[in-house]
């Protein structure tokens, strides 16, 4: 498995994966083009295997703040254990002393066991966060040496 920053010819994949390991995608193909323009503050990683593209994730740096505005493994690699290889590999690339963020829906237990077993931590809740009435945990992780 290999993570590498994402190229304008992965648009496609991206797209594909958004679709098909959410219910409810959020982000559509303008939003997801945007992230490959140069001046772009947002970041997208890839991850592959044997060459093909299994999942992303999204950032967005503010100096030593990260955003982590998305994660998504395509549906038919979920639960092989590659969405938490690549949130730890994510946090060993991202410089010391920094910190992430993110937001993750309550009843999302997947995502929230992953996070969990990094070392994030719940930190605050946003009530109805979401379009469905669902509640947001706010999760940080330090990077601090
Ligand atoms: C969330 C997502 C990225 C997880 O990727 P994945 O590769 O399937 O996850 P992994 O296989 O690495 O890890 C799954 C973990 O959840 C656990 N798990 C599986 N089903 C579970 C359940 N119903 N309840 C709680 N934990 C569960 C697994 O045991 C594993 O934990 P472990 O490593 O301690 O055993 C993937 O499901 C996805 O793309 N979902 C849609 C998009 C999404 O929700 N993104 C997160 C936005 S914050």
């Amino acid at each position: 498995m290999i993570i590498r920053k994402g190229q304008i010819f992965d648009l496609k994949s991206v797209i594909n994966i958004e679709k098909n390991a959410y219910d409810k995608p959020y982000w559509n193909e303008s939003m997801l083009k945007r992230l490959f323009n140069k001046d772009s503050n947002e970041i997208i990683w890839i991850t592959e295997i044997k060459q093909q593209i299994v999942g992303f994730l999204i950032e967005q740096r503010c100096d030593d703040e990260i955003n982590l505005l998305n994660l998504a493994i395509d549906k038919s690699f979920q639960n092989r254990g590659i969405g938490g290889e690549m949130v730890s590999c994510f946090l060993s690339i991202i410089p010391n002393n920094s910190c992430v963020f993110l937001e993750v829906k309550k009843n999302n237990f997947i995502a929230r066991k992953i996070y969990s077993n990094l070392n994030f931590k719940d930190i605050d809740i946003r009530k109805n966060y979401y379009n469905d009435g669902s509640d947001a945990f706010i999760m940080q992780y330090k990077k601090y040496l």
